[in-house]
């Protein structure tokens, strides 16, 4: 065995660039019986595998019958193969091998190169995008349906019907208001994605834009009767960032905030300095709290925190982990809305760099927090 390692790979530079690499690479070759045998493998495949390779019969490292059949098969036919399959444990693992022969001259045992790649995040990115198709085709049926039903009933039964017909009519166009909702929440949750790894790099003053948000709710919250309350810190720090974008934050959280609290009630709009990261993630209420996004931590980095409170029936401790994904609701919820605003609000929070945190209990209100970075004032003014 040694024999063979130290004429094809040991002790080489071949062999220091193999313990390199990032995914696992074995050595394998016909065993003295049937079984093929490892006769090396690189440092990424002994961290995966967990067993001494050298030696090791292939099927220790590869338990899966379909595996080692398509392996062996490629050794006795020194040809290529690849296969794909999945690892149980912690966390499932999808992984595909591409076995190569190793030309040996006719001489020794056959020899195969079998790389693995780990195809696990491909295959999650795969799902989501599948998912995110069905769900947001899913919403967009469901209101092209009861138009398309309004209409016939229109053409039919209620063709002589002054009443119903004002009635289908009023109906028809909610649908249609809340499918362009929907697509326009859509179009703008993939415009901050494709621009997310840029930075944004506007000033913005956000005590300001909390000022405009609240006084462009004022009409629902009139038609609600729910009061806002914004408070904003003295001397607050402008952070770098995306205007728009950061409206989109604000308006997406006051929106959640007025709509969930009952008539009478009060929404509380707070922003402050914190010096730290830590400072910035304090709970503002003995309620439970979770975090939906974490900023990158910096050393020193101080942050603008900006606090949405409400009054309203609060969010079961289950479903706060999955708030900000696409299309979620609280079941038993009618919000009326896609389902899509903290996503938004998450993703632009990240293009940010900052973090968002979520603290509520049932019948107790809730409470979103959103913290930003400050832009660091004694640094040189950019030059870009
Ligand atoms: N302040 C809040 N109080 C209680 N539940 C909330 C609050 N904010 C959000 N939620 C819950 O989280 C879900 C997701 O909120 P999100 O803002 O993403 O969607 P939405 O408000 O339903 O729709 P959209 O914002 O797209 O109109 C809501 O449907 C609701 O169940
Ligand atoms: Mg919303």
């Amino acid at each position: 065995m040694t024999d063979i390692l130290e004429k094809s790979v040991a002790g080489t530079a071949a062999q220091r660039i193999l313990e390199l690499l990032p995914e696992p690479v074995l050595l394998v070759q016909g065993g003295e019986g049937d079984a093929p045998e490892i006769a090396y493998g690189n440092r990424a495949a002994r961290e995966v595998f967990r067993i001494e390779l050298e030696g090791a019969p292939l099927g220790a490292a590869l338990r899966r019958p379909e595996v080692l059949e398509t392996i062996e098969a490629a050794l006795e036919m020194a040809a290529p193969a690849e296969v794909a399959f999945e690892t149980i444990g912690v966390q499932p693992r999808f992984w595909r091998a591409f076995a190569r022969p190793l030309d040996t001259d006719g001489e020794g045992p056959n020899q195969l190169v079998v790389m693995l790649r780990d195809e696990t995040d491909a295959r999650r990115t795969e799902r989501m995008r599948a998912d995110f198709l069905a769900n947001a085709s899913h919403e967009l049926r469901t209101p092209l349906a009861s138009l398309a039903g309004f209409v016939e009933t229109l053409r039919t039964h209620a063709k002589d019907d002054p009443e119903a017909r004002d009635k289908f009519l009023g109906i028809m166009a909610q649908q249609a208001t809340r499918m362009a909702r929907l697509v326009d929440d859509l179009l703008s949750l993939s415009r901050i994605e494709l621009n997310e790894h840029i930075p944004p790099s506007g000033k913005v003053e956000l005590a300001r834009t909390i000022q405009d948000v609240s006084d462009a709710v004022k009409p629902l919250t009139a038609e609600r009767d729910v009061s806002i309350v914004v408070r904003p810190q003295a001397g607050v720090t402008p952070v770098t960032g995306d205007r728009d974008q950061l409206v989109q934050v604000i308006q997406n959280l006051v929106d959640n905030a007025v709509k969930y609290t009952p008539r009478g009630g009060k929404v509380t709009v707070t922003l402050e300095s914190a010096a730290s990261l830590d400072a910035a993630r304090a709970a503002s209420r003995t309620g439970v709290g979770l975090s939906l996004l974490s900023p990158d931590s910096g050393e020193g980095q101080a942050y603008v925190v900006l606090r949405v409170t409400d009054e309203g029936p609060g969010i079961a401790r289950q479903h706060l982990p999955r708030l900000s994904e696409r299309f979620y609701r609280v079941e038993g919820q009618r919000s009326g809305g896609t389902g899509l605003g903290l996503a938004i609000v998450k993703h632009v929070v990240n293009r940010h760099r900052g973090g968002l945190t979520v603290e509520s209990q049932e019948g107790e209100g809730s409470t979103f927090s959103v913290y930003l970075p400050v832009a660091p004032t004694s640094a040189p003014a950019a030059t870009s």
